[in-house]
């Protein structure tokens, strides 16, 4: 599939890029309280834009660092692009980040690639095509009972106001499953239950450059998405519960009965 194929070639260049600087002066600057941004988000998201713009001008452009732009008023195409995903471990030299390509049609996210590195793994996955690891089919993992299962979360930078939530969340989490564990690239994850090495994921407040191509990638090997509730997903929604589909209901019900939050969010 031709939009598959620039997707993996431009998360590949794009890769290259946080390689190059992994090692050398990043320019590290503060967007938030702990949200970084360095020279190589900025370098690695203008190449992509300069390289979709050549190609593909009249698609549309949303783009972590740079937000919406390029594409024509008729344009459904849109390429929704997270150049670093993982900024902190990449600040700090933990190899724990990646790419994240993916390429949305008429609201749907048709395909994506998700690129790391520092292991030389390219995820890429396509709707109907199926999901793969450098070039290796991925199938979700077997694990039926939550009891059993690794689960993988993140939190969001805003999670100082959100505490007792992340909190009563983390903990439920941590009493009914095997294993809970915070990489800290929520793409990544999304790909490492795709591959199996783990069987659950979720997060408050991710953006659609930290879904979309990791959605498709998922879905692809035979995982399931779904918000909060067990409802429909959506990258521009706000709650992601991800997983190899069996343990979906329980994660969703571990998440439907938690306290409600009181005092410091
Ligand atoms: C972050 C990572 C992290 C997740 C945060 C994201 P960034 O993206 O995906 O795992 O917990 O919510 O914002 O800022 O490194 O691109
Ligand atoms: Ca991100
Ligand atoms: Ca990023």
């Amino acid at each position: 599939m031709e939009y598959l194929d620039f997707a993996v070639e431009l998360a590949r260049e794009a890769g290259g890029i946080l390689k190059h600087y992994m090692d050398r002066e990043k320019h590290v600057e503060l967007k938030g309280q702990a949200n970084l941004v360095t020279i190589a988000d900025k370098e690695s998201e203008a190449m992509v834009i300069r390289r979709i713009r050549e190609r593909y001008p009249a698609h549309g452009i949303l783009a972590e660092e740079s937000g919406v732009s390029g594409g024509s008023e008729s344009s459904s195409s849109k390429w929704i692009i997270d150049p670093l995903d993982g900024t902190t471990n990449f600040a700090h030299q933990y190899p724990f980040f990646c790419v994240s390509i993916g390429f949305e049609h008429d609201g749907e996210v048709l395909c994506g690639a998700v690129y790391d590195p520092c292991r030389d793994e390219m995820f890429s996955g396509a709707r109907g095509l199926g999901a793969f690891v450098n070039g290796r089919r991925l199938q979700v993992s077997e694990v039926d009972q939550l009891s059993g299962a690794l689960i993988l979360t993140g939190f969001p930078y805003g999670v100082r106001q959100k505490m007792k939530t992340a909190m009563s969340q983390f903990e439920a989490f941590l009493f009914d499953s095997q294993a809970v564990r915070r990489g800290g690239s929520a793409a990544l994850d999304l790909c490492y239950v795709a591959l199996g090495r783990c069987d659950g994921f979720w997060e408050m407040d991710l953006h659609p450059w930290d879904t979309a191509a990791g959605l498709v990638i998922l879905e692809e090997a035979g995982g399931r998405v779904t918000d909060f509730a067990g409802g429909p997903f959506s990258v521009y929604g706000k709650q992601i519960v991800a997983s190899n589909a069996k343990i979906h209901n329980e994660m969703v019900g571990v998440l439907q009965n938690l306290p409600s939050p009181s005092g410091r969010g």
